[in-house]
């Protein structure tokens, strides 16, 4: 190489390294492409199928606490009809059955359909199994891929969705995402938006149950519940809480020893993941503070290297929409997640797109102590993906002075890809909706906050257990960096 390719390629370096490490970005990309407005209940976005009492709004999720099982769940309109599953290996031979339950409820003057809800358990690791639903001419046929075994070198991708609603902007996201080989949704909450509507009308949670099944019958959501969720109108007599969240969105919780299904862990291929909720108590001694805590002591990085936690509202968020509104759960639960390095915090409700640097604001105790986030490496990265694009539209103003701990923020639509590669990189695009065509904006290389350290990278070169982490990582870069190639 010579001298002058030599100083050209330390400037660029230079030159990255100060857009990324000293100071954060604001997009001024705020296109969005269609109104914000809902998808018209006749529009083939929400078809019904066809036959009648057919199975409609199949949705998987995980069903255990390590991947053998599924949950399946879908409704049926007009009679309660069957809740088995039948399923196997072979495409459209399904040789063994589950048994399942179904259950409705009412809102105020909505009538549910029959919600049925089946555990598949007991299945092989990295398996596509073919599932069918439903009786006679009615029955419909669907299938999935279990995740590989916990290991801490198994690759995944999720894709991150967050606030997604049912316009076309909504649409759009959805179809991106479908096109990127992600594996399983993480949902950071706020699902159908349907307490938009007058009396939060149900029709509008169905029609985003079928809005949703073109992936989520074929993949497991992972859900998180938000706001639009709760469903609260002591107005209408209506005085519990995520009643028709919690009726149609089952979650393995009991698996996890949760107490509640609105907070719970999984394990999946070599992430330990876990959702919390904003909108339930947490402050010290409730339950969901009680089982954070010993969910945190039961992650096991040596098999599940990648921790990552969910939450609706963001606990770093430099938008003026719902500012400060996560500085209640970041007093209660930040110092934990420092101690024990959370690689990620996925967090959805403000309808924008923010990455942070990995800071902290754990020495401020009111009386002492910095006032401000620092730079921490043992702290996660707070990413904001709420801009899956419902009918409220962008969260346009951001705070004219971007914060130290801003990284990338951007109000317009999009969704997040994470792809595991092994115990120490994993790969992270934020690809933003550009006209109807999928765009990757901002992207990072993760180190893993546990087998970054020092001593253990050279504890994994001595074992050469991990022959080829040179030339990926290189190869990684080369990719993410092409004018450094
Ligand atoms: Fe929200």
């Amino acid at each position: 190489m010579g001298l002058c390719s030599s100083l050209l390629l330390l400037y660029l370096v230079l030159v990255c390294f100060v857009n990324d490490v000293l100071s954060g970005r604001t997009s001024s990309f705020t296109r969005s492409e269609w109104p914000s407005t809902d998808i018209p209940l006749d529009n083939e976005a929400f078809v019904v199928p066809e036959g009648y009492n057919a199975p409609q709004q199949v949705h998987i999720t995980q069903g255990d606490y390590d991947g053998k099982a599924v949950l399946i769940s879908w409704v049926t309109e007009s009679e309660p009809g069957t809740s088995e599953v039948w399923y196997g290996t072979v495409g459209h031979e399904f040789e063994h059955k589950a048994e399942g339950k179904n259950t409705n409820y009412t809102f105020y003057n909505y009538k549910s359909g029959y919600i049925h809800h089946c555990l598949v358990d007991g299945l092989e690791y990295n398996t596509k199994y073919y599932y069918r639903i439903g009786t006679g001419a009615a029955a419909r046929e669907f299938w999935f891929q279990t995740p590989p075994e916990i290991d801490p070198d198994a690759p995944y991708i999720f894709g991150i969705i967050g606030d997604l609603g049912q316009t076309f902007n909504s649409l759009s996201t959805l179809k991106h995402y479908m096109q990127t080989g992600g594996q399983t949704v993480l949902f950071v909450g706020d699902l159908s938006y349907a307490d938009r509507y007058e009396y939060n009308d149900g029709v509008r949670w169905d029609s985003w149950g079928r809005l949703i099944e073109k992936s989520a019958a074929y993949q497991p959501w992972i859900w998180t519940a938000g706001n639009h969720d709760i469903d609260f109108r002591p107005d209408l007599g209506e005085v519990s809480t995520f009643k028709p969240y919690m009726h149609r969105f089952a979650t393995p919780y009991v698996a996890s020893k949760s107490s509640s299904p609105l907070w719970y862990a999984v394990r999946r291929a070599s992430a330990h993941i876990i959702v919390l909720s904003s909108y339930s108590p947490f402050v010290k001694y409730t339950p969901q503070w009680y089982w954070l805590r010993g969910e945190l002591k039961r992650v096991n990085r040596e098999k599940t290297p990648w921790l990552i936690v969910l939450m609706h509202v963001p606990l770093y968020n430099s938008n003026e929409a719902h500012y400060m509104e996560g500085e209640a759960m970041r007093a209660v639960f930040e110092s934990w997640f420092v101690h024990y390095k959370v690689d990620i915090v996925f967090a959805g409700h403000v309808h924008a797109y923010e990455r942070s640097y990995r800071v902290s604001n754990i020495n401020y105790n009111i009386t002492s102590g910095n006032r401000y986030p620092v730079p921490d490496k043992s702290a996660p990265v707070y990413i904001t993906v709420g801009d899956g694009g419902n009918q409220e539209g962008l969260a346009a103003r951001f705070s004219k002075l971007q914060p130290d701990y801003s990284a990338y923020r951007e109000a317009s639509y999009g969704h997040s890809t994470l792809e595991l590669k092994n115990r120490t990189h994993a790969l992270y695009h934020w690809n933003r909706n550009d006209d109807g065509k999928h765009v990757p904006t901002d992207h990072i290389i993760f180190h893993n906050q546990y087998w970054a350290s020092n001593r253990r990278r050279r504890s994994l070169k001595k074992h050469r257990k991990f022959p080829g982490h040179a030339s990926l990582i290189a190869k990684y870069e080369e990719e993410l960096f092409p004018v450094l190639a």
